[in-house]
């Protein structure tokens, strides 16, 4: 009888120090071709490394869905281990008291984070209001100012890259009258936020941007300029096609890379989708900042890690976040995600012309005070506001609402939701 307890004590004992290894959950919504290939290089990395991922993927781009789905398990008192984050939203969970920091400050700390990044991407990742420990870890820079456009459809219409918004029309016109659909666009709410928030920064200018649609000035709202912007949104209405509404984001990539239709506005995801279809930049489709003045519009993907008081999703939080500030799964990551590393010592050569530009834009934008935050992808606001500015941009996009009482929309939508 005492062996076999002994034997049960022993057996009990190794199957629990056996199983031991880290686990994660982890709820995003990268779902697309290039989006899923993307995340696969850190499913594998965690595999690689003795680590059990279980998925938790909500699909619908821009993460509308996905953060529904995130409140309603931290309301439910059941948050995953770690989840896609935006900016802003860091500080409004780590205020609600349920994101565990201090796991992922001591990697942090002895990975020397703080040498690794930018000092302002450093801060939007700490908690206790971007001054506390690391709770947060970046994974890359996405741009949100992008054209893609198909090569063949503008070369064989005589269209050279815009480099003004009415240069964007005379080329669409030109590919209306030649039976080309001309904008692919996915007429979803946070699509048309972020055509709108790239011709806002284009038409108004990086000062404009700052004071709508990051400080949400009542009277830059109410303004001339942003009338101007739903003017400009209007004729971009007018180039899509009847397919349009509800169509998802790389729906209308593939259009573009098919030659169905001739450009997107879209931020360089897209340009994982071009990658996932064996797609070259220069040689199959063209990629160009929107027109503005050196403006850039900064989009970070970020994971954040929520307390747990399982010893097996702390030790997976602890080795995601290492994994993800890597320097290889940097560059390989961003490779087929369309992105920018957020590491600053990644090298980029490797790396195609349309990250070259990025990489090279952001710096001038940042020494010119063009740097500006996306609202339509949760960098200059937290998800209520955001939701705010965007329910009265898909308003106007999808009726005739007039730009002047649009304009008005938006300033009374902002006011109401301080
Ligand atoms: C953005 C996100 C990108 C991409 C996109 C479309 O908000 O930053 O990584 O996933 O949505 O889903």
């Amino acid at each position: 009888m005492k062996k076999l307890m002994i034997a049960l004590i022993t057996l009990a004992f190794t199957s629990t120090s056996s199983i031991a290894g880290p686990k994660i959950e982890v709820l995003h919504w990268w779902t697309s071709g290039g989006e899923a290939a993307a995340l696969k290089v850190l499913k594998d990395d965690f595999a690689a490394n003795g680590g059990e991922w279980m998925d938790m993927p909500v699909t619908g781009g821009g993460g509308d869905a996905a953060n529904v789905a995130l409140k309603a398990r931290i309301v439910a008192g059941d948050p995953p281990s770690a989840s896609q984050i935006k900016g802003p939203t860091i500080q409004e969970y780590d205020q609600e008291g349920v994101v565990a920091p201090y796991n992922i400050d001591a990697i942090a700390q002895s990975e020397g984070w703080d040498k690794l990044l930018d000092p302002m991407i450093a801060a939007v990742h700490k908690c206790e209001n971007n001054s506390g420990p690391y709770c947060a870890a970046p994974v890359n820079i996405h741009r949100i100012d992008w054209m893609w456009a198909n090569k063949a459809v503008f070369d064989a219409n005589g269209i050279s890259v815009p480099t003004t918004w009415d240069e964007v029309n005379a080329a669409a016109e030109k590919l209306k009258a030649a039976g080309i659909i001309p904008f692919a666009h996915g007429g979803q709410a946070w699509q048309d936020a972020t055509v709108f928030e790239a011709v806002a920064m284009g038409i108004g200018g990086n000062n404009y941007y700052k004071n709508c649609y990051v400080d949400l000035k009542e009277s830059c709202l109410r303004s001339e300029t942003t009338v101007k912007v739903f003017d400009q949104m209007r004729k971009l209405q007018s180039y899509t096609d009847e397919g349009s509404p509800g169509r998802d984001w790389n729906v209308a990539t593939g259009m573009v890379i098919e030659g169905k239709a001739g450009f997107q506005i879209m931020g360089d995801w897209a340009k994982g989708e071009f990658t996932a279809a064996g797609k070259v930049p220069g040689v199959d489709y063209y990629c160009a900042p929107t027109p503005s003045n050196n403006g850039y519009l900064y989009n970070v993907d970020s994971f954040i890690f929520y307390k747990t008081s399982d010893p097996e999703k702390q030790e997976g939080q602890k080795l995601l976040a290492k994994l993800m500030m890597g320097k290889n799964f940097q560059k390989v990551f961003n490779l087929y995600k369309g992105s920018i590393p957020a590491r600053l010592d990644v090298p980029m050569d490797e790396f195609d012309k349309c990250a070259k530009t990025s990489n090279s834009d952001i710096k001038t934008a940042g020494a010119s005070g063009g740097l500006v935050p996306s609202f339509a992808h949760g960098m200059a606001q937290g998800n209520t506001m955001k939701a705010a500015l965007q329910d009265i941009i898909t308003e106007h996009f999808n009726s005739d609402m007039s730009s002047v009482d649009a304009a008005n929309a938006l300033a009374d939508s902002v006011l109401a939701n301080m």
